[in-house]
């Protein structure tokens, strides 16, 4: 059974400073929720049991938005509908743990940095980047994985031009088995337009990997290098997933997901 996620959020997110720079991108709201809660209900929902978060010192503000604050409580007691909203953050947080990045140097560090946290073969893991809405993408991975017994990657078919912007696969096409894995490729190097959405459940033996690896592009420890390198011992099968992607990453991407979500 996969019982663990971890959600990395450690990463200077410099493509929306400077708003990001005092208030992190990922509490930033989404509907009435913030992009956080959105992936943690996705979680929760397809029963995961504790998430690790990825944190650094510069970003207590994420720690501080779950953790129970008796003072706010006392002074709100009297507001049952915003009390109750309090109370669900605090119950989240019982089953989020914390480690730290102190030193943002790239995604699969950031991976590498909850290896002890991790207790079972398979975990998952997701990025706030990404929102998957209308169908649960984690349900999904999860369920290919239980009918393969492999590591599953989420997959989307995305625009030539956007292609030296994403991990990008090659893929058996009858079967889904990915055959390679390239990190932001030129058009003329990828080997097709499915490009890693973050969601991914992952043999732990992952760790293995992610410890000799060397600085990849944008000279920052890549996750799809680390993954390329275990394709010779580990099958990874990609899921085409059936939910709407909202791109959270970016500013645009923000406000048309604020927009996207309003009207749902
Ligand atoms: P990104 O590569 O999108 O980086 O990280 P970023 O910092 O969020 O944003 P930009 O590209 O600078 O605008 C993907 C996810 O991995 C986390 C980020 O917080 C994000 O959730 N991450 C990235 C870390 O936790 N540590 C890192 O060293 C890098």
């Amino acid at each position: 059974m996969v019982k663990q996620a971890i959600i990395p959020l450690a990463g200077l997110g410099t493509r929306m400073l400077p708003l990001s720079k005092a208030f992190p991108k990922e509490l930033w709201p989404l509907g009435s929720n913030s992009i956080l809660e959105k992936i943690l209900d996705e979680c929760f929902e397809a029963g995961i049991q504790e998430v690790i978060f990825v944190i650094s010192k510069k970003k207590n503000s994420i720690k501080k938005h779950f953790l129970k604050d008796r003072s706010l409580e006392k002074k709100i007691k009297n507001k049952p509908d915003i009390f109750a909203k309090i109370k669900k953050l605090n119950q989240l947080s019982k089953k989020i743990k914390f480690v730290y990045q102190n030193n943002p140097k790239g995604l699969g560090h950031a991976v590498l940095c909850a290896k002890k946290a991790i207790k079972s073969k398979y975990f998952l893991l997701l990025l706030p980047d990404d929102i998957i809405i209308k169908k649960n993408c984690t349900k999904e991975l999860i369920s290919l994985h239980k009918k393969n017994n492999s590591s599953v990657i989420a997959l989307r078919k995305v625009m030539k031009k956007e292609v030296s912007r994403y991990g990008i696969v090659g893929l058996n096409n009858s079967n889904h088995k990915i055959k390679q894995m390239i990190e932001k490729p030129s058009l003329k190097k990828a080997p097709s337009q499915y490009a890693i959405i973050g969601r991914y459940l992952l043999n732990k033996s992952i760790f293995q990997y992610l410890e000799k690896q060397q600085k990849g592009k944008l000279g920052e420890i890549q996750i799809t290098d680390a993954m390329n390198a275990m394709l010779i011992n580990e099958n990874f099968f990609g899921c085409k997933f059936k939910g709407k992607y909202l791109d959270c990453g970016t500013i645009n991407g923000y406000i048309n997901s604020f927009i996207e979500i309003n009207k749902s």
